[in-house]
């Protein structure tokens, strides 16, 4: 059992010989420094959202309406946040959600190999997302001994997808998270205003065109035409699945597989029916629909609606807190998006380190002071709403 919470004792005696954190402990800090290390096209992408970004607003607002009631008398001097998922016992409930620009956000641009390392070295899963700008392949050596998954964009050719979900297998992924809210972009105004998207200029291509499927329908070097290689990757990229499409994408893969960007009970139940293994509750960090509900008023119906399946979350995650919030509601493992970013954007793959032993110190001394020794004494009895 990892003794989280010990990060704050390592930060305290730090400072007896005069040492601070190099980087922020504050969310609001840590998004603002980054805010000034990004250059601003990197940083539109990633902190903008739909619409007039209410959605997305409302992702992290929905986590204060939200308490856990302490209890006393519990002694929970050790606590266990381990968890099972998909048959893989990890060591804390945290998963860093699928950024698709990751690559670019580290100073060095190759955020995707810094994320690796960051998984590497805490035990939290990375959902690589298909747009890299390193190869899956140089991916998941970065792993060391945490399990990764891949997430799927389906393109519209079968071949081109079942061709990176082979890639993914073959190179060691533990599952696949097929999104399905993203076969078209939202209405994103702080990158229209300066007519603004990454893969377009290039940006995070390498899974396509290093595909041989990709490479062929090309029928010739992406290298050679870059021009032509982001045209044929536009034409591509976004496939509008319906239910029929189910079985297709389930024949792909013998790995665990599960749908991201769920939100109604009915569609939770219908993909269980269809033969997924998990279910991710998530409006993409409010960055595709603006008008919505906040994800995590979501969560709940979506669990009771999910049976013994497992449900993964994200959307607005900022704080141990949120986490807690968020387990207690029923989810098995919860997604960091935006605020690993901005770690990634600071200090490389140390950024995302710091970024995630900060929420999971919280998430530790949460459990502990309010008396919750394991992940199962959460749950919805333990919250109330804030009057
Ligand atoms: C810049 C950016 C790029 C993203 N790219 C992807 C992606 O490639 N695939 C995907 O499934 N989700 C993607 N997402 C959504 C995240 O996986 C996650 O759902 C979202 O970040 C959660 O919201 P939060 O960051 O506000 O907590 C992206 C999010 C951001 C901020």
């Amino acid at each position: 059992m990892t003794r989280y919470g010990d990060f704050q004792n390592e930060i305290y005696f730090a400072g007896l010989t005069g040492r601070v954190p190099a980087l922020p402990m504050v969310y609001a800090d840590l998004e603002a420094r980054a805010a000034q290390a990004l250059p601003p096209s990197v940083l539109s992408y990633v902190a903008g959202g739909a619409g007039d970004e209410r959605t997305q607003r409302g992702n992290v607002e929905a986590f204060s309406r939200w308490g856990l009631v302490p209890r006393m008398f519990v002694g929970a001097k050790d606590r266990d946040l381990s968890v099972e998922l998909f048959g893989l016992t990890l060591p804390s409930p945290l998963f860093l959600a699928p950024v698709g620009v990751i690559g670019i956000c580290a100073q060095d641009g190759h955020g995707d190999l810094a994320t690796a390392q960051a998984a590497a070295r805490t035990g939290v899963p990375m959902v690589a997302s298909t747009l890299s700008v390193d190869p899956l392949e140089q991916v998941v050596p970065e792993f060391g001994d945490t399990p990764g998954f891949f997430q799927l964009y389906t393109p519209t050719n079968r071949d081109l997808a079942a061709s990176l979900v082979q890639r993914a297998e073959a190179a060691g992924f533990k599952g696949i998270v097929v999104t399905l809210d993203t076969w078209v972009t939202g209405w994103r105004p702080r990158d229209l205003s300066t007519a603004n998207f990454p893969q377009l200029r290039g940006h995070c291509l390498a899974n396509y065109f290093t595909d041989p499927v990709f490479r062929s329908l090309l029928g010739k070097a992406p290298e050679d035409d870059p021009m032509a290689a982001v045209g044929l990757w536009a034409q591509l990229f976004g496939n509008p699945l319906t239910w029929d499409d189910l079985p297709w994408l389930r024949s792909l893969t013998k790995l665990p597989l599960i749908v991201k960007g769920i939100q109604h009970p009915d569609d939770a139940r219908r993909a269980i029916d269809g033969g997924v293994d998990g279910i991710y509750c998530s409006n993409h960090g409010g960055r595709q629909a603006n008008g919505g509900l906040p994800a995590l008023d979501c969560l709940a119906s979506v669990v009771d609606a999910s049976g013994d399946t497992p449900v993964l979350f994200d959307s607005g995650i900022r704080s141990g807190a949120d986490v807690v919030k968020a387990l207690a509601l029923g989810a098995r493992a919860v997604g960091i998006g935006r605020p690993y970013a901005w770690g990634l954007a600071l200090g490389g793959a140390d950024g995302a380190v710091h970024v995630l032993r900060t929420l999971l110190a919280e998430t530790d001394l949460i459990m502990a002071v309010d008396g919750y020794p394991t992940l199962a004494d959460l749950t919805r009895d333990s919250l109330r709403t804030v009057g």
